[in-house]
């Protein structure tokens, strides 16, 4: 088995740390493939919390190689947080993660660009975590960024932060903040100073992750952020500016898509978003409040709270289909468990007219009207339930339904964030990727 991705099916924030963390005791090298400093992925091991932005989920195993792929931007200053934080936790960091060579830097101009459009957008804001990711996936395929490769030539760096500078002042809609528009001679010295202590994890990692493909090792490919972010296929403009799809997983680390095997999709057991952007199914009402309240949604990255609401099979069909999701895992179930009724979008209603898949034009989709069917809730707590019989009968059936709604079986039914209390259903495919029990 050589390559798998595990990808988020919705909006983000679906526990996707919580499920690579799971899937990597089989794993000999999990590889982050995109996004940046924007994704927040909180991942526990007994009494151990860490909030990762950068670094991947599978860090926490002492034999798992981890990889920064090609494809992420990386904030080199809260990188080397993360990288600290880990160390003095005692996680093998040193000899476990690699960063390619050819990802691109988040420089300040771009967060300074990122914070001024926002500020300046009015109705037009997307609500970005402003942390500068937008403007450094556009210095990318602008041709003006500054990668991971050139911190290796003190010489020519001053030129190239520069120039990205002078393109990043220009890109904005008013003066960027003074923090965040340092003269480019300090920028680079910066820089430098940031290089010498990544050096000694950089890499060509498309060759590494290759010729370990080529070894017969298994490979995690873990995606960030959600399909409904991705570039292309979000509800763009709401989007993030990378391929959050499992299609970035190729571009995202230089791995062949025949290289990859498998696809593993994540789903919250109801719906979140976070910053603008339509949401069919929210509940913008005191619903919502115990949604947010019972699964703590608070962005890891940003504080801001989620906009909550109820599952939506017509995001999750879609997402079955663009990632071509083998098997799901069903995150933040026991969330529900004190409903007395949970409604379960099917379908879409736009007028009059019936809708069983994602319309591109937003302004269709804003108008939308979520049809619901109703399921009698379990009220029984389920959290910490690691065997799918012993779910409430009711709680088994709003998960048949779903798996016939979106047509993917579901795998995994996580109950609480603990390694340990997840279901596993063993005769799921998504169970050669787990370690027997
Ligand atoms: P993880 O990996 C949830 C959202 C932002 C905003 C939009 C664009 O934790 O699931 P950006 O800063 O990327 O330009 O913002 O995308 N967003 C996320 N929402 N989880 C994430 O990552 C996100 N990364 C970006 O809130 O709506
Ligand atoms: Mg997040």
């Amino acid at each position: 088995m050589p390559g798998f991705v595990v990808v988020g099916s919705q909006w983000g924030d679906e526990g996707k740390g919580k499920i690579v963390d799971l899937l990597t005791e089989r794993v000999d090298v999990v590889a982050r493939y995109g996004g940046g400093p924007n994704a927040g992925h909180t991942i526990r091991a007994g009494e151990r919390r860490f909030a990762l932005h950068h670094i991947p989920s599978g860090i926490l195993r002492d034999n798992v190689l981890c990889v920064i792929g090609n494809g992420v931007v990386i904030e080199p200053g809260s990188l080397i947080g993360e990288i600290e934080e880990l160390r003095k936790a005692g996680v093998r960091v040193e000899e476990n993660l690699r960063i390619s060579d050819r990802a691109h830097l988040i420089l300040p101009y771009h967060r300074g660009c990122d914070i001024a459009r926002e500020d300046l957008s009015g109705g037009n804001k997307i609500g970005t975590t402003r942390l500068g990711v937008g403007p450094a996936y556009e210095g990318k395929s602008g041709r003006y960024n500054v990668r991971v490769a050139d911190l290796a030539d003190a010489g020519t760096l001053p030129d190239k932060v520069a120039r990205a500078a002078a393109m990043l002042r220009r890109a904005a809609p008013a003066d960027l903040a003074a923090e965040f528009d340092p003269d480019p001679e300090d920028a680079a010295a910066v820089c430098l100073r940031h290089a010498e202590r990544l050096a000694p994890f950089i890499t060509d990692t498309a060759a590494l992750l290759n010729s370990r493909l080529d070894a017969g090792a298994v490979i995690l490919c873990e995606g960030a952020q959600g399909t409904m972010l991705d570039l292309d296929h979000g509800s763009y403009p709401y989007v993030t500016s990378s391929s959050s799809g499992a299609g970035g997983a190729c571009t995202g680390l230089g791995i062949s898509p025949v290289r990859i095997d498998s696809v593993i999709g994540v789903l919250k057991a109801y719906s979140t978003r976070v910053g603008e952007g339509p949401l069919p199914t929210e509940q913008n009402n005191a619903t919502g409040d115990l949604i947010r309240k019972r699964g703590n949604e608070f962005g890891s990255t940003t504080g801001r709270p989620r906009r909550c609401g109820w599952f939506d099979s017509v995001v999750a069909r879609y997402s079955v289909m663009i990632n071509q999701i083998e098997s799901l895992a069903l995150t933040l179930f026991d969330v529900l468990d004190g409903f007395d009724e949970i409604p379960l979008c099917v379908a879409y209603e736009h007028n009059g007219r019936h809708l069983e898949s994602l319309p591109a034009d937003l302004a269709i989709l804003r108008d939308c009207r979520p049809v619901y069917e109703s399921h009698p809730g379990w009220k029984k707590d389920t959290s910490g339930i690691a065997c799918f019989e012993d779910l409430p009968d009711a709680a088994r059936r709003y998960i048949d339904r779903i798996e016939k709604l979106v047509g993917c079986e579901i795998g995994i039914v996580s109950t609480s964030p603990l390694r340990e209390r997840t279901i596993l259903r063993p005769e799921a495919r998504i169970a050669r990727w787990l370690p027997p029990r």
